[in-house]
């Protein structure tokens, strides 16, 4: 359809219509067919007549189920203006990906683009427009359970990722939601959702606006750049005002400094709940609040269907703010193409043959070993080798846990355990499997079972951590060690067999610190989707290398939070060669640094950096070569981590900051000189007039296999 046949649309449609298509409701409004629950579902007073003017749904799928809403839906529709269908497909439709913690942990944006790409294509020919992804909330404390839908805590990297899911989901910007298989996509959570104070869910966000831009906004941007089409407010309050009326961040920033022209989303009943936030006083105001601050669509709340027309009637509102939202919304169904085609790909044969295809199971199997990171290998007690006999025990051994929460069309009775990975692998020959019941009570039985197995094994594979439901949306934690029960199983194992591998399945960083002393091998496999069971072995037999960095910092324990690598000096920094001061900025009781760094993985094989090189080109560019060298014994691949800091700016800069990476892969013995070349736009920061630019003066150049072990080199620029 063309611009001006839209706007002619928009003339044509009544006051009723028009505020329908700000209304979103859940799937079962409209089908028998199960949806997903993310919030309260309370206070709707829609009749079987508004029903025919809503515009938007969530959580409905399945190509049988869409094509039949939406036929009946549009026999109804007066206009015939198609409903459109948004769900929640955040790593994975029914072939799951790792979390997108474990995603990020690849640094490899172009492998999480293609798996948003099979997202969109499985979520497309099951009948859904539009995804609530990607999620890009900068975190840095990781009490905070949505932890694992976010790619860390830099926002550089951030914001890369944000731009590939985009991509991955709506197709390259030039020809986005043209092509088979795509998805409108749906950034969130505008705005620093996850920056809650303590870690704890919704509570207050609280920072100066300089940071907001500096750190938490770049990848809501960068997700705009990419050309998403939605954006999604946040439950958060930014600066005392909820993000979801805060004309500041969704007038100012998004629709005026950034241009941003797509449909403004609420989150759940977010727009209800600004009454709970205490701005508003009742739903009238939510609803004028809303509207002024450009809100389009409110999802499951109801103060724009109860409100808005008598704020119009009364000249409260100007029905152009109506209009303005309205004709986002229409847009963005045009531009999905629905007008012509209203399945769009709801397809059932398409559907049989794409949704969960041995190809996309296999790019799942591919994302979870580059996913995984291996924390600890002490004694070199991996990999394993076949002929041994090894113990492998615990509350995932045998468990359909590996999905992780937000995977609602994962079916775990068709993902693979790890115990039957290894039944199926006749290649391993000595293993014997215990299955421990719960990952929170180890019952004197199994315990003696145990450690009569543990005895006689060569070494003992532990498989174990969070439940599903221990992170995710509404699972903050306080205490972010294993369960008190695992712990305990993993010393008492210890005693009788020392040559322990712990296999960590969770979805945030967990506070290691005791356990990691008490085994030799420690192994985060994150929650891992579909593929997860069979890349581990494969990573523990060494058939695939592990070679997947955290871009989250593992504390020593939670006291330390919020912890991250890209922090200031302060005025009294920590002296490592004379830990007796006190009065510097530390605690009595652990250390400042993290137990495992921002950057940081080990791999079977091991590098060795030299030869730092920094020179400014005569084209005003920064030159650097490092020579990485792999010293190990197999051949593998290295993410070669550029940082730079700032040593004096306008305001503090951070002791690091990074910058670039590179991959490279080096057969044994091997060594090559990797070249990165910076821009000098690439050293900007934002100033205190919230402006991104650059100083001369003292830089230091540094690089390395994690954020802690660098090379450095200081160029005056
Ligand atoms: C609430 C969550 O915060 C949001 O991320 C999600 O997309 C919506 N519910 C819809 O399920």
């Amino acid at each position: 359809m063309e611009k001006e046949q839209l706007t002619q649309l928009l003339r044509e449609m009544t006051r009723n219509e028009k505020l329908g298509q700000l209304q979103q409701v859940t799937g079962d409004f409209f089908s028998d067919e199960l949806t997903e629950a993310t919030g309260p579902l309370s206070g709707n007073n829609l009749t079987e007549e508004d029903l025919v003017t809503v515009g938007s749904v969530l959580s409905l799928s399945g190509a049988a189920a869409a094509k039949k809403v939406q036929r009946e839906y549009l026999a109804k529709s007066r206009l015939k203006i198609p409903l459109l269908l948004m769900a929640d497909i955040i790593h994975g439709y029914r072939t799951i990906f790792p979390i997108p913690l474990g995603l990020a942990a690849s640094w490899q944006p172009e492998l999480v683009k293609e798996t948003a790409r099979i997202a969109a294509e499985e979520s497309a020919v099951s009948g859904i427009h539009v995804t609530f992804s990607p999620m890009v909330d900068l975190v840095r404390d990781p009490r905070w359970g949505r932890v694992l839908e976010s790619t860390g805590e830099d926002p550089y990297l951030n914001a890369l990722y944000a731009k590939s899911m985009v991509e991955g989901y709506q197709g390259e910007q030039k020809t986005a939601l043209q092509e088979y298989g795509t998805l409108a996509a749906c950034v969130k959570h505008f705005a620093a959702y996850g920056a809650p104070e303590g870690g704890r869910e919704y509570n207050t966000v609280n920072m100066s606006e300089r940071e907001l831009h500096e750190n938490y906004l770049p990848a809501y941007k960068a997700a705009l750049d990419a050309g998403v089409k939605l954006v999604m407010t946040s439950f958060n309050t930014v600066d005392g005002i909820p993000a979801t009326v805060n004309k500041q961040l969704n007038r100012e920033i998004l629709r005026k400094d950034w241009g941003f022209d797509g449909v403004l989303i609420s989150d759940w009943s977010a727009m209800k709940e600004v009454i709970h936030h205490g701005v508003a006083a009742d739903e009238r105001d939510v609803a004028q609040l809303s509207l002024e601050a450009g809100v389009d669509i409110e999802m499951m709340s109801f103060c724009y269907h109860n409100e808005l027309n008598h704020l119009l009637e009364e000249g409260m509102l100007s029905e152009e703010l109506l209009d303005e939202a309205v004709l986002r919304i229409l847009t963005l169904k045009n531009e999905l193409g629905l007008f012509e085609n209203p399945d769009r790909f709801a397809d059932e044969k398409k559907e049989k043959e794409v949704v969960f295809s041995t190809k996309h199971q296999e790019i799942a199997r591919k994302a979870a070993a580059e996913s995984i990171v291996l924390l600890e290998n002490k004694e070199e007690i991996l990999p394993l080798n076949k002929n041994e006999n090894v113990l492998f025990i615990g509350s995932h051994v045998n468990s359909s846990e590996i999905l992780g929460t937000w995977s609602w069309k994962g079916n775990p009775e068709e993902t693979k355990t790890v115990a039957e990975i290894l039944k199926a692998k006749q290649a391993i020959e000595q293993t014997q499997i215990c299955e421990i019941a719960s990952p929170f009570v180890v019952t004197e039985t199994e315990l003696e079972k145990a450690l009569e197995l543990a005895k006689h094994a060569d070494k003992v594979v532990i498989l174990t951590g969070e439940t599903v439901d221990m992170s995710g949306e509404a699972s903050s934690r306080s205490d972010i060690r294993l369960p008190k029960a695992q712990r305990e199983l993993v010393s008492r194992l210890r005693a009788v067999n020392p040559r322990i591998v712990l296999v960590l399945f969770n979805g945030r960083p967990l506070a290691l610190e005791e356990v990691s002393r008490d085994v030799q091998g420690l192994v985060e496999a994150w929650f891992p989707g579909t593929g997860g069971a069979e890349a581990i072995v494969n990573i523990l037999y060494g058939k695939a290398m592990p070679q997947g960095k955290i871009t989250m910092s593992f504390p020593r324990n939670v006291g330390q939070v919020p912890l991250y690598y890209n922090h200031f000096n302060t005025g009294r920094p920590i002296d490592h060669n004379n830990l007796e001061n006190k009065y510097v900025s530390k605690y009595l009781d652990v250390e400042n640094t993290p137990l495992y760094p921002f950057g940081y993985g080990l791999s079977y094989t091991t590098f060795a950096y030299k030869d730092l090189q920094v020179e400014k080109t005569v084209n005003n560019k920064i030159l650097c070569k490092v020579t990485v060298e792999n010293t190990g014994k197999r051949a593998g691949t290295e993410i070669v981590q550029w940082y730079v800091r700032d040593k004096m700016g306008q305001v503090v800069r951070p002791l690091q900051e990074l910058k670039g990476f590179d991959r490279v892969f080096l057969e044994k013995g091997r060594a090559q000189t990797i070249q990165h070349e910076f821009d000098l736009s690439e050293l900007a920061y934002v100033h205190t007039n919230l402006t991104r630019s650059w100083d001369t003066g003292e830089f230091v150049f540094m690089v390395g296999g994690n954020s802690e072990a660098v090379l450095a080199v200081n160029l005056t620029i």
